[in-house]
């Protein structure tokens, strides 16, 4: 099989028609792609990054392609830009049917070697941004009893990896959110999930340079890594048809388990 065909966009047989897509971290990388699959599957999308150039040129590359799309540039660690974020929204749009919570850095290093700056960004951006995101965008979902949460975790939050100790610390707690926001917003018809990619082709993989890149493919029993599109296409079924679904933690990583 082909990796064009493996990686093939399943956006068209999910209808998101009319609503509404938050995807954080989407000038990018998965972020960018997950943003093409919900507009495709014909969401509008708020594109939103710290990055203001990546921010725009995204939005105005999938408006060019035909979809609806907002840009609004956002720092996640900053719950005044969040609050920000969610008003230009609400007052262009008028609600949210699906947040994404897709940013993330990485600061690898052995623990021992790791400085308290590194350890703390790394839970800032990936972990507590989460918390301050989801919050007023909870709010909106549950004033429309409706709501898809995604949250986009890793592998290494679920297994651990050398040199990654505040990476899967991070994750790790994103999964421990995701699953107490199931529970507590089931009853408001909001759920909430997490996928857990593995080792996926993008600028932040990229900088692992070519040698480290090889030893991890050696490893993973599929031999390749994986695209955004494969964890788009997880992220579509939490955004569509998995609607009695929540809680859970999809690992979407070629068999690598360990
Ligand atoms: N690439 C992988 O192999 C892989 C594996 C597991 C999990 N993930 C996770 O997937 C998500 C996306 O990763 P990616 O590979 O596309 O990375 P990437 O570095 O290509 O993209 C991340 C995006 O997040 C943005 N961002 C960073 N800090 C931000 C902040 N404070 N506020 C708003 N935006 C911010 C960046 O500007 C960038 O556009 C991350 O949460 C990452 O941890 C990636």
């Amino acid at each position: 099989m082909s990796t064009e065909v493996m990686c093939e966009k399943q956006a068209d047989k999910f209808k998101l028609k009319d609503q509404v897509a938050l995807v954080t971290g989407s000038g990018r990388g998965i972020g960018r792609s997950i943003a093409e699959s919900l507009m495709a599957a014909g969401a509008k999308v708020v594109i939103s990054d710290i990055n203001e150039e990546t921010c725009k040129k995204t939005a105005s590359e999938l408006k060019e392609m035909g979809g609806e799309t907002l840009s609004v540039v956002c720092d996640v660690t900053n719950s005044e830009s969040i609050e920000k974020m969610v008003e230009k929204i609400m007052s262009e749009w008028g609600r949210i049917d699906v947040l994404v919570n897709n940013a993330g850095i990485t600061r690898d290093n052995l623990y021992m070697r790791m400085s308290e700056q590194d350890w703390q960004a790394v839970i800032d951006t990936n972990l507590s941004s989460a918390f301050k995101v989801t919050k007023p965008v909870i709010k909106v979902m549950s004033k429309q009893r409706s709501g898809r949460i995604i949250n986009i975790a890793s592998t290494t939050g679920v297994h651990g990896n050398f040199g990654q100790v505040n990476y899967a610390a991070a994750k790790a707690g994103l999964i421990g959110f995701t699953k107490t926001v199931a529970l507590e917003y089931a009853s408001r018809n909001i759920t909430s999930n997490a996928v857990a990619p593995g080792f996926i082709d993008t600028d932040m993989t990229r900088a692992l340079g070519e040698e480290n890149v090889n030893k991890i493919l050696e490893r993973i029993p599929l031999k390749r890594m994986g695209c955004p599109e494969d964890i788009a296409n997880a992220v579509l079924f939490f955004a569509g048809p998995g609607s009695y679904v929540t809680g859970q933690v999809l690992e979407v990583n070629g068999g690598l388990y360990t």
